[in-house]
């Protein structure tokens, strides 16, 4: 018996509390308009101290789980995506799963930071395609903000990133008409580190010091114009491999869900894979870059926008730290 994966329902969640980029010009030395115009982003969303990434989860989770008809019960595994976990350990899945009252299931965490969504979709479309599990909770969730320099220094980051979580539920697919068709995932280590926060580090006695703290290592650091590059070289690959690989035209694909680091990347990678505007949805403007919970907040909202209809053929591609990037192909 072969059995293949579709998603059946998809729940998104932002907290309340938005930031502009007017409110971040009183923090740190930036401006509106240098923001909007690098990169689109217009205002983000910040938690209230306290609220962790698994209460997000859970939050977008139950409208996945109502969306898709299933209970608590019904879930048989849970892949929560994040490079933000509540605590250092345990990871943000038995949290989730503890206020959800999932059964004694598996939960797992992974990273792949920016690509984390679609390589959780990839892993929950292979155990549905086993035959071990019938429905499987695939979460990305995101705190940036209390990880952010909110100052002068760490202004080429900070101004980038939101908090968020999205989720869908991965289920047995009854027909080819809703389908996970294709997942290509990729990554390569050797410029680890042009993305990456470099402490604290197990590999060093302590983890962190004073000097690592007064140097801010404890922020994410990026070298922009590379990773820039990456995203506009791996973006479009991943799309084509997913083309070739189901046999697709462009006139096939009904939208494209890219991954939201920055507006102008996106753009770029419509015009260089000739894609018309109005099938590649955006959100960074309202969002900034909330990471693994970006393709499932995007996506939701261009359902509810009517952007994406049951039976669409939809495109979905990431790039991040690590590096990493992927696409997935589905009828939703
Ligand atoms: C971050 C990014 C918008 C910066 O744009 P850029 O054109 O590369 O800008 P630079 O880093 O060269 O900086 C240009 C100038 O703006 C300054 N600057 C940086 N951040 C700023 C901010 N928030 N406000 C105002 N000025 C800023 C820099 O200090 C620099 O000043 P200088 O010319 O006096 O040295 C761009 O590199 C980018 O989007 N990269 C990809 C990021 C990404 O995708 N990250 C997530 C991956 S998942």
């Amino acid at each position: 018996m072969s059995y293949r994966s579709r998603i059946k329902g998809i729940g998104a969640y932002l907290p309340p509390r938005v930031v502009t980029n007017a409110e971040l010009s009183t923090m740190m030395e930036t401006t509106n308009e240098w923001i909007v115009e690098r990169t689109g982003i217009e205002e983000r969303r910040w938690v209230e101290p306290g609220e962790g990434g698994s209460e997000m989860a859970a939050k977008a989770s139950k409208e996945a789980m109502e969306k898709a008809g299933v209970e608590a019960k019904d879930i048989d595994m849970l892949i929560y995506a994040t490079l933000s976990p509540d605590y250092n350990f345990p990871g943000g899945g038995v949290f989730t799963q503890r206020l959800l009252g999932l059964r004694e299931i598996p939960c797992y965490d992974i990273r792949q930071q920016c690509t984390g969504f679609i390589y959780g979709l990839a892993m929950a479309d292979a155990f549905i395609r086993s035959g071990l599990y019938k429905n499987i909770l695939v979460i990305g969730s995101e705190v940036h903000s209390t990880g952010l320099d909110i100052s002068t220094r760490g202004r080429d980051v900070a101004v980038l990133f939101g908090d968020g979580a999205g989720a869908v539920v991965v289920g047995r697919a009854d027909d080819d008409k809703h389908l996970i068709m294709s997942t290509h995932l990729h990554a390569d280590g050797a410029e680890a580190e042009i993305l990456w926060t470099e402490a604290p580090a197990s590999r060093n006695h302590p983890r962190i010091t004073e000097a690592d703290m007064a140097a801010g290592k404890h922020y994410p650091a990026m070298q922009g114009k590379k990773v820039f590059k990456h995203a506009v070289t791996r973006m479009p690959q991943a799309i084509m491999e997913g083309m070739i690989a189901n046999g697709l035209k462009l006139d096939d694909v009904d939208m494209v869900i890219p991954h939201q680091a920055n507006l102008r990347i996106n753009q770029f990678v419509a015009k260089m894979i000739g894609l018309p505007e109005h099938k590649m949805h955006n959100n960074i403007q309202r969002t900034g870059n909330t990471t693994a919970a970006t393709i499932p907040i995007c996506m939701h909202e261009a359902i509810g926008l009517g952007k994406i209809k049951p039976g669409d053929l939809v495109c979905l591609v990431a790039f991040g730290a690590g590096l990493t990037w992927a696409s997935a192909f589905l009828r939703y």
